[in-house]
């Protein structure tokens, strides 16, 4: 936790990285100590091209004797390779005019550049990422008859089985052409080491860019008697895979894939694994660090903000955390903290002692560690994204900031109509672009297991803070506002619902699922006023997120207005300590869950008051599908970690079914 601040986002320096690349290990390593990393090339591959290469003969004849009626050409090295194979035997000038009749596809830049150099027409060129997907799409978007044609496809190494399958669907008959093969390289000495610098912990990262890397670098540990203790270090060792292929090779050896590139392309690997590297490292070796993780499941991570695998989607589908939000039966009740990343925490102080409140939720790097962090300290069932609710405001221009002792401060608050005007508009995409970074990055480092929470301030407690500069008991200037200029009110309100709709799907869309609206503030108003100034806005935030994802609806000092709060909408309603979660849930019907509701001061009591009076809610609860517990507020700076856990541990364990 110590070098965290100092070490830079987006750079690998200070990092360890291999790279198991072969022929482009030079341009690799090139690219690995430009991003600031230290180049350990371990080269797993060699390219045997076939020096008597009967498939590429035959293929030369068929296409001289007119039976081939398209070409699909998938590697630069390979058309040369080929070109090189068939030489010695036929003519390259009748070889290249007979490839010039028939319709050549070509994916991506590099065998474009070789059959303009050969002077063969290009018939049809497949735009990037060009897997095999995009080549099947291209052909029936430029609707090319396959059916009854022979098409030939020339191969890089590895078969493609899924684009033979594709075209051979459209009714083609395929001919494979392949020109390489792999074989470990000559001296596997450089790869040995690198194995053994693995298994000591000395690597921080290992870039993968074919599956073949992958089995050779299995097969050379396993004859080295070292396959087990290689897995065991690459769960430590942040594992970085070119592309779905690859990723793949790596999941069937039962190995975890933490970050791959948007595009299955070499500098998008360095730079994905430049921005991500340090925080999930952190996460990792601190995970290594504590011994046996407290979730049930190995961490296995996506690209920031994206869970591209159906078992992924799956996995965060089926968590607890999220049956409980749909109203599902769950195998026990699903448990988190608000406020669970804060000063209460070591691990946060230490972090805050280096920035200022502020500085670190504009941090994306460091939001994302301290919700991750948080989350797998305590081993509970969700995480939520570490920021503020007052974050939106700071755009509009009100001078926020956060003293010690006295919280958050707006140096100029909006107590009129002609105050309002003073508001900049807030563009959220670009000014809150730091939490949506952050979002993606605590995703890429979740475990599948455990959803994120996004959040955001509901208009009216935001309002509240807007209007009277700080916290307050009577919400004066608030009510002032609300009663003696109602339209200044509404214009007010409309505002802040735009802002915090379209933070809130910002958040969605860059990873979170589930997204809690914080209405901390709301319970000073009666019924009839939160029916008239605010349920509407509320309504409109909450009509506007993206359909599907579950919204808590929080509140404190709610008694009253829990059915209205239910009515502006929310799957889950948040429950403070003053109300009897029982007969609370029984107010809001049946279509909710609910979300509490302990007394955060209880948590400063010994463990056996901790579990009786958890143990009286989860019995108000009585098991009905839809309960997530939680405290009736947030989590105070004095409580113990301990504490924390017992009541986490107690939770699970007197609800497992
Ligand atoms: O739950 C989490 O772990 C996520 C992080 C989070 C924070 N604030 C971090 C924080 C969340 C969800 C919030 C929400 C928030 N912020 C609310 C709504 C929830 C609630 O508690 O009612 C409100 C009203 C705020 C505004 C705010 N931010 C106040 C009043 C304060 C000062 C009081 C306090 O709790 O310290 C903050 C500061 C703040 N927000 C801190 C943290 C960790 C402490 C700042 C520090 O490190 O000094």
């Amino acid at each position: 936790m110590n070098q965290i601040v100092a070490s830079p986002m987006g750079s690998l320096s200070n990092l360890s990285v291999v790279s198991f690349e072969s022929r482009l290990a030079g341009a690799m390593a090139d690219l690995i100590s430009r991003q600031g990393g230290t180049p350990i090339s371990a080269p797993a591959v060699r390219e045997i091209p076939l020096a008597k290469n009967p498939e590429a003969l035959e293929f030369a004849r068929e296409l001289l004797a007119g039976r081939i009626d398209l070409v699909v050409l998938l590697t630069g090295v390979g058309i040369r390779a080929l070109l090189a194979a068939i030489e010695g035997t036929y003519p390259r000038a009748e070889f290249l005019a007979a490839l010039s009749r028939i319709p050549t596809i070509v994916r991506g830049l590099k065998p474009q550049a070789v059959l303009r150099e050969l002077g063969v027409p290009i018939t049809l060129a497949v735009p990037d990422p060009n897997t095999w997907r995009e080549i099947l799409s291209a052909i029936d978007d430029a609707a090319i008859p396959l059916q009854g044609r022979r098409v030939a496809v020339q191969e890089y190494g590895r078969s493609n089985p899924e684009l033979v399958a594709g075209l051979m669907a459209r009714g083609a008959s395929v001919m494979q052409v392949s020109v390489y093969r792999w074989a470990l390289p000559e001296d596997c000495g450089p790869l040995r080491r690198a194995i053994k610098t693995i298994i000591e912990r000395e690597v921080d990262l290992v870039l993968f860019t074919t599956a073949v890397q992958v089995n050779h670098l299995l097969q050379v540990a396993a004859e080295e008697g070292m396959e087990e203790s290689l897995r065991a270090g690459l769960r430590d060792t942040v594992v970085a895979s070119i592309g779905p292929t690859c990723s793949r090779a790596l999941r069937e050896h039962g190995l975890v894939v933490d970050l791959e590139p948007e595009h299955p392309k070499m500098g998008y690997l360095v730079l994905t694994a430049a921005r991500h590297a340090h925080v999930l490292r952190r996460i990792k070796r601190a995970r290594a660090m504590q011994g046996a993780p407290r979730l049930p499941a190995p961490c296995e991570v996506r690209q920031a903000g994206e869970v591209r695998e159906d078992r992924g989607v799956a996995l965060l589908q089926e968590s607890p955390f999220l049956k409980a939000c749909r109203l599902e039966p769950t195998p026990y009740t699903p448990i988190w903290i608000m406020r669970q990343a804060g000063r209460y925490m070591q691990e946060y102080r230490e972090i805050r002692g280096k920035l200022s409140f502020l500085e670190l939720c504009r941090r994306p790097d460091l939001a994302a560690e301290a919700a991750v962090t948080a989350a797998l300290r305590l081993g509970v069932d969700a995480a939520i994204i570490f920021g503020d609710i007052l974050v939106v405001v700071q755009p509009m221009g009100v001078g926020l900031e956060f003293t010690k002792g006295d919280g958050p401060v707006i140096h100029n608050p909006v107590r009129s109509g002609a105050d309002l005007k003073r508001l900049q508009p807030v563009d959220v995409q670009e000014s809150l672009s730091f939490a949506f970074e952050a979002v993606r990055l605590a995703r890429a480092a979740l475990p599948p297991t455990i959803p994120l929470i996004g959040f955001a301030g509901a208009p009216f407690t935001l309002a509240s803070y807007l209007i009277e500069g700080r916290g307050s008991r009577q919400y004066q200037h608030t009510k002032a506002l609300m009663y003696r200029d109602p339209g200044a009110w509404h214009a007010l309100m409309e505002r802040l619902s735009d802002v915090v709709s379209g933070y809130l799907n910002g958040q969605i869309a860059a990873g979170a699922q589930v997204v809690q609206l914080f209405d901390s503030w709301v319970g000073c108003l009666s019924p009839d006023d939160y029916c008239e100034f605010v349920l509407p806005h509320t309504k409109r935030v909450i009509t506007a997120l993206t359909p599907g994802v579950p919204v808590i609806h929080f509140g404190t000092d709610t008694a009253t207005l829990l059915p209205l709060m239910r009515d502006a909408g929310g799957n889950v309603i948040g429950l403070d300590w003053r109300v009897d979660l029982g007969e609370a849930w029984s107010r809001l019907g049946q279509g909710v869950g609910v979300q509490g509701n302990l007394d955060p001061m209880v948590l400063l009591a010994e463990p056996d008051e901790i579990r009786r009076q958890a143990g009286r809610i989860l019995e108000r609860a009585a098991k009905r599908p839809g309960h997530i517990f939680n405290l009736g507020h947030g989590v105070l700076p004095q409580t113990p970690v301990d504490h924390l856990r017992v009541l986490i541990d107690y939770v699970h364990e007197a609800t497992a079914r």
